[in-house]
């Protein structure tokens, strides 16, 4: 019997010693799918920063391959059933963070952070708004993203003496050109299916204009009115300009076919621009933008942000993690490289480019709608289910049936 107590006495002390052990360690495991060129430099960055302020600490980087988190959305799912958080991750503001992880109970409050830090005055109110619930804030977030633009390679379009195309009509205008001279006109990487849904809500923002865009989501915008069957048509046409080979091909690989002039245009957010600049270009020398065709006066935003799951390993250390992603010094380190402009309203302008400074004078002055592809107009349901019937449509062309599972989608997931 004395044997046995003794026993169970050295077990139960052990365990303690264990888990004392977990939580006393000094790690933190930070969640994200930053591997490309621009993505995974910006992310080391805010790393050196952490490590800088807390040099005992081990930082894991648990980044998941898959442009738009493509496939790390799915292996987060996974450990957050599985009761096997990360310290922190990486979750777009709006709809992707409060419609599907807030609304599980599965993310602590950051009010006192933000109290602490100071960082009311320093956010825009909209974009507290949309990672915050009943007055509870629940991320921090590193930067804004623009979906609609257009990067085109400058060499082509000066031998060709080509105009960057504004509007739909010059891009079938332009794209005919290219054709003609035997370049692929557009380029894209739907691998990951995310990509061509990029391309189509930028098409509808393009056809229907901001307001209507944005009647897709609040459920005022019928999907299968004979508006949003044309922009359909026309989302189906511009495919017919892109290179065959796009569903093998990753976001970054197609942007590589625009700096190797296999193509000559591209349609994707400005991690593009994070790319094109890892990769040695210039900007406005070797390659130019503007707003994705019929978009101008349009900002399709999209943010970055990370959380503190409930359960995070290494809580207290997650919150130092959190302190450096919402500093101005984080910030003013991630973004420029990152090619996505900061959250905060206090950047240097004098670390920013040609191309950041233009976004963030749009960010100011644009209509601001909400990318579905990445996460802030829509649950990850919604906006999940909206990708399968892309891979449908992408594949079969066929209009009227997409346009009825859309609105299908819509009436069941829409809020009004
Ligand atoms: C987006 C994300 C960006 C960029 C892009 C491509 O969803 O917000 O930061 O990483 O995917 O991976």
């Amino acid at each position: 019997m004395k044997k046995t107590v003794g026993f169970l006495m050295l077990i139960t002390v052990w365990a303690m010693f264990l888990a004392c052990g977990q939580a006393g360690e000094k790690r933190l495991e930070v969640f994200t799918w930053w591997t490309a060129g621009g993505e995974a430099e910006g992310l080391a960055k805010m790393q050196e920063i952490f490590l800088k302020q807390n040099p005992d600490v081990e930082f894991i980087n648990a980044a998941v391959a898959g442009g738009a988190g493509s496939n790390a959305k799915a292996v987060l799912a996974t450990r957050m059933q599985g009761k096997n958080p990360p310290d922190s991750f990486q979750v777009h503001a709006g709809l992707e963070l409060i419609g599907t992880w807030v609304v599980a109970d599965a993310m602590e409050p950051l009010n006192f952070i933000f109290e602490e830090e100071g960082w009311l005055s320093k956010y825009p109110k909209g974009v507290i708004d949309i990672i915050s619930q009943n007055n509870k804030i629940y991320s921090v977030p590193v930067n804004i993203h623009r979906s609609n633009v257009l990067w085109y390679n400058k060499a082509i379009f000066d031998k060709l003496k080509l105009k960057a195309p504004e509007t739909i009509n010059e891009f079938f205008a332009v794209a005919e050109k290219l054709a003609d001279n035997g370049i692929t006109p557009l380029a894209l990487g739907d691998n990951g299916i995310w990509a061509s849904t990029h391309l189509f809500e930028n098409i509808l923002l393009g056809c229907l204009g901001p307001a209507k865009y944005r009647g897709l989501w609040n459920g005022s915008t019928a999907w299968d009115s004979a508006e949003v069957k044309d922009a359909i048509k026309t989302f189906v046409k511009v495919l017919s300009y892109t290179n065959s080979d796009h569903a093998a091909l990753s976001w970054d690989a197609a942007a590589q076919y625009v700096i190797d002039g296999k193509c000559a245009m591209t349609i994707m957010g400005d991690w593009s621009h994070g790319y094109f600049k890892a990769k040695g270009l210039n900007p406005g020398k070797d390659y130019g933008w503007v707003p994705s065709p019929g978009t101008s006066g349009s900002f399709n935003m999209l943010s970055d942000s990370f959380c503190l799951p409930k359960g995070a390993p290494h809580r207290e250390i997650a919150i130092k993690w959190l302190k450096v992603c919402g500093s101005k010094e984080g910030q003013d380190a991630f973004n420029p490289i990152k090619g996505s402009i900061p959250a905060r309203t206090d950047a240097d302008r004098s670390l920013y480019d040609i191309y950041l400074l233009s976004a963030m004078d749009d960010f100011a002055k644009n209509e601001i709608v909400p990318s579905v592809a990445h996460g802030a107009a829509a649950s990850e349901a919604w906006a999940s289910k909206i990708n399968d019937v892309m891979t449908i449509l992408v594949s079969s062309g066929n209009v009227d049936d997409a346009a009825s599972q859309f609105q299908a989608l819509a009436a069941k997931y829409a809020k009004k």
